[in-house]
């Protein structure tokens, strides 16, 4: 029986490295790989062996006799892609680039402990002579792997005992609750590093600029997220559950995230890592229908094919599709899943997701709350080879008690670093912003693309720094005793690993206790203490038990 790629996978290829026939496609280097939404395995080259399922990080690849009914099509999926991309010219095995030896040794700082910057580290780890210190600015590291990827996702969350590999490897350090560019500067980095990396991701949202985007009620996904998730940043956020309907608008994977989370039965997160309160609100929600508005039409929709399939494939939530009676052109797998979805004929009663298209907001209605969305139909015009939207046709009212923009995140400037304003990145070549310093990740190539997509960007930085490194361009300053001593000077409350990791347990053991996943700490000052327990001698856990015992 062949194996099978499903809605887990994170395009980090690799299971194309593992498999002995070359069978997984697109892989690094071939047309479509960077854009690839999945990697699929060929049904007829498939030996049925299993090594893709012991590489990937997180259990996208089974056999197809241990698929679920809801993975079911992902069998098609997989075929499909062969039938439209034969691949017939591939190397009986996948390519594998050698490994280059560096001029001299080096030491490099990344600043971001998400996938780019933990990738960025794994690939200069595979070098001789090159040590990495990883910096970020919360005491728990991983980025939207952490605080971004739904708690209903936890196949996807498993990347987390990749990233544990990662920074177990000798020559890598934690520099945890150290912000750049607040706590340490970015002159002082690149004076004591040979490089310094910056992976810090994209973690403000974009805005409407519509009237009405200031009313209570009115916020960002990116906001919910981080709250549901339990980032610190975000558990202020004012999310309020009281209403019968919420209109997101934006139809990418991370509005789809949202809507399957306002509409989740309760009981069904408690076993996973979602922040208790938000677990809390949700169990007095009112929310009975979600609407996910997308300005362009089904064939243009952002979210991808894997995330559909699995939304179709909710067993206690209807999925309702509204096209405003135009037929659904059905010539493409998604546009197909689509018209079948359209075609449903849902539950009375039961909580629903609306995937609306063609429609646009104008503005969002209310007088100190939100109580509705002023939308308006569109129609699509080609401008310089893009389809765009474009208003048409009377404007209609969506009642409605929130709103929530999902229409994309943004990077922000970073110190020091030069910045282009209207893609929210830092403008790079190859990931070189100039000897010395990169970028990788999201900062680098904007807020697209999945964890493992991070790991190609990832590896082409590193291979400018390495560049740069044997070019003879690169220069460190002291000693790492030095360098120690400076960061504790600089910043006391530094998290190392052995803090991370006290951290880690910590979370594990509170949701144990209480039949979860793990209970999120949510403030940084209870993060730290945990940490600084660990380090002044064990646990906090270990010495309670420990003097109890005593
Ligand atoms: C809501 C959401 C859900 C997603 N779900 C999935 C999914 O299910 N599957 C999937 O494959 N992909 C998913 N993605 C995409 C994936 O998460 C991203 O591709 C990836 O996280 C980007 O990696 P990054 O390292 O560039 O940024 P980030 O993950 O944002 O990491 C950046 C890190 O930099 C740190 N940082 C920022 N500024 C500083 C500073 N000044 N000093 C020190 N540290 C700093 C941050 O704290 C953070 O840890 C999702 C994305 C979002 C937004
Ligand atoms: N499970 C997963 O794998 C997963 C989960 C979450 C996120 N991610 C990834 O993370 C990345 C970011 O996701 P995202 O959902 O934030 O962004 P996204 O995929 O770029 O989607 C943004 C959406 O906002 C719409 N939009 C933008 N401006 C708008 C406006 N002014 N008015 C109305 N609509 C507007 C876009 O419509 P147009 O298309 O018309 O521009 C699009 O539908 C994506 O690559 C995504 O795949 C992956
Ligand atoms: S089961 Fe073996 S042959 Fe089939 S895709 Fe996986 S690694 Fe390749
Ligand atoms: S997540 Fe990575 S290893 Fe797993 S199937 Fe996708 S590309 Fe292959």
């Amino acid at each position: 029986m062949p194996y099978v790629v499903t809605q887990s996978c994170c395009s980090d290829a690799s299971c194309v490295i593992a498999c002995p026939v070359n069978c997984i496609h697109p892989a690094p280097g071939e047309p479509g790989f960077a854009e690839a939404e999945m990697l699929y395995v060929d049904a007829a080259a498939c030996v049925d062996c299993g090594a893709c399922t012991t590489a990937c990080p997180v259990d996208a690849i089974k056999p197809h006799t241990k698929l679920t009914d809801a993975e079911l099509p992902f069998v098609e999926l997989n075929q499909l892609y062969f039938a439209e991309q034969p691949h017939a010219d591939r190397t009986p095995l996948a390519l594998i680039p050698s490994v280059r030896r560096p001029a001299r040794e080096a030491r490099v700082a990344i600043v971001g402990a998400g996938p780019a910057g933990l990738y960025a580290a794994d690939e200069l780890l595979k070098h001789a002579g090159v040590t990495v210190d990883v910096f970020d600015r919360l005491p728990t590291p991983y980025g939207l792997a952490r605080a971004g990827v739904a708690p209903d996702h936890q196949h996807t969350k498993k990347v987390a005992d990749l990233f544990a590999a990662i920074e177990g490897q000798p020559g890598f350090t934690y520099r945890l609750n150290v912000e750049v560019g607040a706590d340490i500067g970015h002159d002082e980095l690149a004076e004591r590093y040979d490089g310094v990396i910056y992976a810090v991701g994209a973690s403000a949202d974009r805005a409407l600029g519509i009237d009405g985007e200031d009313l209570v009620g009115s916020i960002s996904a990116t906001d919910v997220v981080g709250w549901y998730n339990g980032h610190p940043d975000h558990q202020d956020a004012p999310v309020d559950l009281g209403t019968e309907r919420v209109v997101i608008v934006g139809n990418g994977n991370v509005a789809l995230d949202v809507a399957r989370i306002l509409t989740a039965d309760p009981e069904t997160l408690v076993a996973t890592d979602i922040a208790s309160l938000p677990l809390a609100t949700l169990r007095g929600s009112k929310v009975h229908e979600v609407v996910v508005l997308g300005r362009r039409g089904p064939a243009q929709a952002a979210f991808t094919m894997p995330e559909l399939i699995g939304l179709a494939g909710l067993s206690d939530v209807d999925v309702v599709v509204d096209t405003g009676g135009e037929p659904i052109v059905a010539d493409s797998a998604k546009t197909r899943l689509l018209a079948e979805l359209a075609g449903r004929t849902p539950t009375p009663g039961r909580r629903r997701i609306v995937l609306r298209f063609c429609t646009a907001p104008v503005r969002i209605l209310g007088t100190d709350h939100v109580e509705g969305i002023e939308v308006t139909r569109t129609r699509l015009v080609e401008i310089d080879g893009r389809l765009e939207a474009q208003a048409c046709g009377e404007p209609e009212v969506v009642p409605a008690g929130m709103v929530l923009r999902s229409v994309g995140y943004r990077g922000t400037e970073v110190p020091g670093l030069p910045f282009d304003d209207v893609t929210g990145t830092v403008p790079n070549t190859a990931g070189r912003v100039r000897p010395g310093t990169y970028v990788a990740g999201w900062i680098k190539r904007g807020p697209n693309g999945f964890i493992g997509t991070n790991k190609s960007c990832s590896e082409e930085t590193v291979s400018s720094l390495l560049d740069d490194l044997d070019a003879g361009a690169l220069t460190a300053q002291g000693t790492r005793a030095d360098l120690d001593a400076w960061i504790a000077a600089a910043v006391p409350d530094v998290v190392d690993r052995t803090g991370w990791q006290a951290i880690d347990a910590d979370e594990r053991r509170r949701g144990a206790a209480i039949g979860r996943r793990r209970v999120k700490l949510l403030e940084v000052d209870e993060m730290v203490r945990v940490a600084r327990a660990a380090r002044v001698g064990g646990t906090a856990h270990g010495r309670r038990r420990l003097f109890s015992r005593v």
